[in-house]
Parts: C-alpha cells; structure tokens; sequence
C-alpha cells in the first residue's frame, strides 16, 4: 500500500476554512468500521488533552515541517510531536481511511505511509527517536505500531529547501493472523535530503516519472 498519488486526488473537506495559506492534518481514522479522532492543532487549548491515537504536534498554523529540518526529529511525527495516548484497532490486512481536513488544491505531491513497530512497550510512550520505519504491511505480525502518514507538498519543490513535509503519526494495534514483522527500518530523520530526486522536483512541467522519495526499504511482508 505505497500510496504514490498526488494529493489532489485525496478526499478534501475544503468547504469550511477560506484562506490562501491552508493546509491540512489528519481529522479522521476510520478503521474495521470504527471512526477515532486524529490529532487537532485544536486540542492544544484542552488540559489534558484527549486521549486519542493521533500524536500531538505543535501545528496551529495547520502548517508543513520546516524544509530545513529533514535531519531534525520534527520530520518524525511533526513539530515537537508527542505520542498519542491511544490506539486505532486494526486487523492485519484491512483498510484504513485516513480523512484529511482540507488541503489546499495547489499543494500537490506524493502521500507516503511508513511504520515503525513500538515493541511490547507499546507506543504510548514511545521515543520517536528511536522508532524505525518501514514502508508499509499485510501478513503483519499483531503488535503495537505508529503509522507515519505524510503528504510532501511540492509546489515549491523546484527550489532546494522548498519541498513541505506534513508528517502525521498515528498509533496502531493491529490485531490478526500475521507472523511477518518490519525489519530493516529507518529512522524518520534519515529519510530526505534536500537534494533528493521527487523532494527537488519541479511540478509544473510535465510530470511523467516521479521518484518518490526516502529509503528504498519498501517492506512486502515476504
Ligand atoms: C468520522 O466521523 C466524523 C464526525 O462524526 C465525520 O465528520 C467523518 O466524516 C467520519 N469519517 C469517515 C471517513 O467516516
């Protein structure tokens, strides 16, 4: 499930926010028919905050990882991310639809999900550090994970240090028959350069290969 699209064909709630700078974060997780609740820059007024399966970030601009932070561990789960207190329940194999809210058409670029398994000690209390990441499962061995989503929006990409990183992590219990775990992970602070093919990139040619960017450590579950 390496999603290589381009964000202009995510499902977009747009009808409610008006501005020329929007962008956007993960609202919604829907998973074996149940709705959770993704992190809000909203929620940063409640004390405590919810305890949800997003992971809390310093986003009230609903904004990007700033472009000179790819080797910072903001790149991880977004600015100064803390884990999420909760998980989403999901069987191995199953769909998991995750419902941005609004995205502004302009900021296309490729959607790229990883996961780092948290071992026994769960993900609630997880060093970000320390998680390493692969490109995602299905014969999942059943465990606690975080789901690394992320849009890369390129339309500034023609410029080094103009590619805008929207990491958003996700908690996972994922439950099944799978034996197979992630090995050969990478942490989220090694994935980009800001030379990179597909994070330099000019979109508004014509765009016929792209190389989407990070590891090459694509994981199949074989
Ligand atoms: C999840 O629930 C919210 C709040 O009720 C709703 O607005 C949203 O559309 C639901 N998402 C999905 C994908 O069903």
């Amino acid at each position: 499930m390496l999603l290589s699209v381009f964000a202009k064909q995510l499902p977009v709630i747009s009808a409610l926010i008006t501005c020329a700078a929007c962008h956007g974060f993960v609202q919604f997780i829907v998973a074996d028919g149940k709705n959770y609740t993704g992190w809000d820059p909203g929620f940063r007024y409640q004390n405590p905050p919810p305890s949800i399966p997003g992971w809390t970030a310093n986003n009230p601009d609903i904004g990007f990882v700033s472009p000179d932070s790819l080797a910072h561990p903001d790149i991880i789960c977004h600015k100064a991310a803390t884990p999420g207190q909760a998980y989403v329940d999901v069987t191995a194999g199953s769909t998991l639809t995750l419902q941005w809210f609004t995205w502004p058409d302009s900021h296309k670029g490729p959607i790229i999900d990883y996961l780092a398994d948290c071992g026994t000690a769960g993900c609630t209390g997880a060093k970000k550090e320390n998680l390493k990441f692969v490109k995602i499962p299905s014969t999942l061995k059943p465990g606690n994970y975080v789901l690394r989503h992320e849009i890369i929006a390129l339309h500034r990409a023609s410029n080094v240090g103009g590619a805008q990183a929207y990491p958003q992590c996700i908690n996972l219990h994922v439950s099944g028959a799978g034996s197979k775990s992630t090995s050969g992970g990478v942490p989220a602070t090694k994935f980009y350069k800001e030379n990179d093919p597909g994070i330099l990139f000019n979109i508004y040619g014509e765009v016929t290969n792209y190389p989407v960017p990070g590891p090459g450590n694509i994981w199949t579950g074989a």
